[in-house]
């Protein structure tokens, strides 16, 4: 086949942007198989080259009814225009376990404008990388996708399964919208965290399914304006802001809103997690219209997450919780402490507000309590259990 010939094969003329053809590169037209079988890596490698030099706002196009063999890839940018990327059929990582290090299956990086609409399936393969890490055979693994320096840019649609660890990892990026995710994986597969955001600003995840084995969303340090609402958790360990401030760093955490969320099945509902030592703030954050299924710990300050439990407790300084409200959270738990405020010594939480909240035992007739150490703040409304605690 000539020149001209690939060329108008893989060119489908879609839709016109101030009279230039926006067009449709299809991975299939670069070579790739989509038998499942066939690594078809370098063809995603020679599509995205092309999209990437495409000034006329093209489309990246993985079509339907194939199944991708997908190797370890980076899409890298800045490209000439806005990449839409179309995932109607379905991509798999193989199943082994990696030679060299750890990183992520799939990364964009600097592509402003991104659009990802999906359709396809997602499959990450993970099994054998939980089994090595619950051998303690491996101490890390990859994560499936990550979007880096992507500003202004739109997820939507996708459906990510089983990763070795986290699935969808944001960062870096400014106005982000991420909508109708489906994650799912084992509630036993470690580390397997849904969305981890971190470094960003004016983020928006809604309307999304999360069924893992670690937290369903994680926003990490550095996010400012981030928004969660309509999630369905579970199983998975909730909602999670942090862990921040791990060995000794700065972290700077405001203006998170999470609401309209139901979590069932999980180890911890609404969790902020921070290390002993650090520094920095997490602020300005609510959790609102929450519905809860026999969580373990349904709300929960830990200012002493120590996840393998060999950390110096009490140090002398770590970043301080303030500005935080829970309004309307109501239902079931399966542990006796319902609500704990278990805030630093050395700083204090202040302006904790409690606001109509009704958390009963998921077992009949069981008691549940309220316990906090170091927090300030104030009850709204009935709160059951009571926190004798706050004013
Ligand atoms: C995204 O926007 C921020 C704030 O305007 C800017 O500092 C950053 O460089 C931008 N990132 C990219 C990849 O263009
Ligand atoms: C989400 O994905 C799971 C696993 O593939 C599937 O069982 C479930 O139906 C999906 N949910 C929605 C709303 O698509
Ligand atoms: C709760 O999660 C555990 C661990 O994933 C699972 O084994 C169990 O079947 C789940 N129970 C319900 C009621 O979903
Ligand atoms: C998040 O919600 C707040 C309050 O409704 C709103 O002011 C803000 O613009 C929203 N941010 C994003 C990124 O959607
Ligand atoms: C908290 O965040 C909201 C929206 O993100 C903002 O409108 C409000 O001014 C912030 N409040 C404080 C005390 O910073
Ligand atoms: C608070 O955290 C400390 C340190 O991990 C722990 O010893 C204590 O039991 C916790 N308090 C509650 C009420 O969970
Ligand atoms: C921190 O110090 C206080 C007061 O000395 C003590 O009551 C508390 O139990 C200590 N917390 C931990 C986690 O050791
Ligand atoms: C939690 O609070 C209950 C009731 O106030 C109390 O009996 C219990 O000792 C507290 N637990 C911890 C670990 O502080």
């Amino acid at each position: 086949m000539g020149f001209i010939s690939v060329l108008t094969l893989s060119v489908l003329v879609s839709w016109t942007i101030g009279g230039v053809a926006a067009a449709t590169y299809s991975v299939v037209d670069h070579g790739a198989k989509g038998d499942g079988q066939t690594d078809d890596t370098q063809a995603f490698t020679d599509t995205w080259n092309a999209v990437c030099s495409d000034a006329a706002a093209p489309t990246f196009q993985v079509p339907a009814s194939k199944t991708f063999l997908l190797g370890q890839v980076l899409f890298q940018g800045p490209c000439q225009s806005n990449v839409h990327v179309e995932i109607s059929g379905n991509i798999l990582r193989p199943s082994g376990l990696w030679s060299g290090g750890v990183g992520s299956w799939i990364v964009f990086n600097n592509v402003n404008g991104l659009s990802i609409d999906s359709t396809g399936v997602i499959d990450c393969q993970g099994s054998a990388y939980w089994t090595c890490r619950n051998n303690h055979q491996c101490s890390d693994a990859p994560s499936a996708l990550t979007v880096l320096n992507a500003n202004g840019s739109r997820l939507s649609g996708l459906k990510l399964i089983n990763s070795p660890s986290k699935h969808l990892i944001v960062g870096w990026s400014v106005g982000v919208t991420i909508d109708r995710i489906n994650i799912t994986a084992p509630g036993d597969s470690p580390n397997t965290d849904g969305v981890f955001i971190l470094q960003s600003q004016h983020v928006s995840l809604s309307n999304s399914i999360m069924s893992t084995g670690d937290d369903c969303v994680a926003i990490g340090d550095g996010n400012l304006d981030v928004n969660v609402t309509q999630i369905t958790c579970g199983p998975g360990h909730g909602i999670s802001i942090g862990s921040l401030g791990r060995e000794n760093s700065k972290a700077q955490v405001e203006r998170i809103h999470v609401s309209d969320c139901s979590i069932f099945n999980a180890t911890n509902g609404l969790r902020i997690k921070t290390w002993q030592g650090g520094s920095g703030y997490a602020k300005n954050i609510s959790f609102e219209s929450i519905d809860l299924a026999t969580v373990d710990n349904p709300i929960l300050i830990d200012q002493y997450y120590c996840p393998r439990k060999d950390c110096a407790v009490n140090q002398s300084t770590t970043l301080q919780v303030s500005n935080v409200r829970y309004n309307n959270i109501a239902g079931t738990t399966t542990a006796v402490t319902a609500i704990n405020l278990n805030c630093s010594q050395s700083v204090t939480c202040t302006d904790i507000t409690l606001q109509n909240i009704n958390i009963q035992s998921a077992a009949p007739g069981g008691t549940v309590v309220a316990n906090c150490s170091n927090a300030q703040g104030t009850v709204v409304g009935v709160v059951t259990p009571t926190v004798p605690c706050l004013n």
